[in-house]
């Protein structure tokens, strides 16, 4: 049984939690919404029959040949049997509508992870986070570039820029970057030519910034755009009381390199990347 509402209503809110509060307090429960609100994607949410387990694996976006898995939940004492059923129903579903591969994201060890390589989920890559504290450099801004807040006209521009900056199951396409400019505290532009060629945002709560999003367009590459992005946050963040600030990498991308330089430092416990071909 799928919940057939749209996405972002107050009905898939509302069946979404019915679903959590069915499954009990003794409950295994994956979630990767990163800053996103859960309701947004709860029409893809699937519950087994008895209530006992639900998943969510979404689509990029409508259309999208590539899907996550967002959030399993299974209740405790079942079998992870029951959970993996359910992805199957979802998978045929996926494949139904041309989605080719499907990515999760979960910590190493994590009940999840397990249960996706018995299906046949395979590590491709690791999710590395960097973390930074103190002692804050500021690259200068390169000439002929000029850092500024994102204005919603700009959006679809990011999108397209996106799309070149990174691999499709890593997309933002243009509704997650309005959501985005709504929903985060940070998000500034880097213009050249009158355009844009690269982007920032982060969330902040409390005294910790995260770094959600950096793109730099590969046509503008290694001209310190995304260092000085990046530069510009560590800095004004730190002065509107961020003490710690963090991003995440897949271990396989080069952006690696420009976090070091500018101070950060990897911690110790990565999530692995598993993907699965459909
Ligand atoms: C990572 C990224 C934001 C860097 O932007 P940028 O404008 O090229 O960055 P800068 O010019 O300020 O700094 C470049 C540094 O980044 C690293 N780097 C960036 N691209 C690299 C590449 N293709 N190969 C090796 N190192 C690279 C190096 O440390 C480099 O320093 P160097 O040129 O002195 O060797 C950009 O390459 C990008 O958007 N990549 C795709 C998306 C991505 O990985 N985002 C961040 C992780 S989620």
């Amino acid at each position: 049984m799928g919940h057939d509402c749209a996405p972002g209503s107050f009905q898939a809110s509302q069946a979404l939690q019915a679903l959590i509060t069915s499954l009990g307090d003794e409950r295994r429960v994956f979630e990767h919404w990163e800053w996103r609100r859960p309701e947004d994607l709860a029409e893809h949410v699937l519950t087994a029959t008895d209530g006992r387990a639900g998943v969510c694996a979404a689509p990029v976006e409508p259309g999208a040949e590539v899907a996550w898995v967002r959030w399993a939940a299974l209740q405790d004492g079942m079998p992870l049997r029951v959970l993996l059923e359910l992805l199957a129903t979802r998978i045929d579903g996926l494949r139904r509508a041309h989605v080719r591969a499907l990515w999760c994201v979960d910590m190493k060890g994590g009940w999840l992870n397990h249960a996706l390589r018995e299906r046949g989920f395979r590590r491709v890559d690791e999710i590395v986070t960097f973390e930074h504290r103190d002692g804050f450099v500021c690259p200068a801004v390169p000439a002929g570039c000029a850092l500024m807040d994102v204005d919603g006209a700009h959006l679809d521009a990011l999108a397209v820029l996106d799309v070149r900056a990174f691999a499709p199951q890593w997309h933002y396409p243009a509704f997650v970057l309005r959501a985005a400019r709504v929903d985060l505290g940070w998000f500034r532009i880097a213009w050249v030519d009158g355009a844009p060629a690269g982007y920032l945002c982060a969330s902040l709560q409390d005294e910790h910034a995260h770094v959600v999003r950096l793109a730099v367009d590969p046509a503008h590459g290694r001209r310190g755009i995304g260092g000085a992005l990046l530069g510009e946050a560590l800095v004004e963040l730190a002065a509107r009381g961020m003490r710690r600030i963090t991003l995440n990498t897949a271990a396989s991308l080069p952006a690696g390199g420009l976090y070091r330089k500018l101070g950060f430092r990897p911690l110790r416990d990565g999530a692995d990347v598993l993907n699965l071909t459909l």
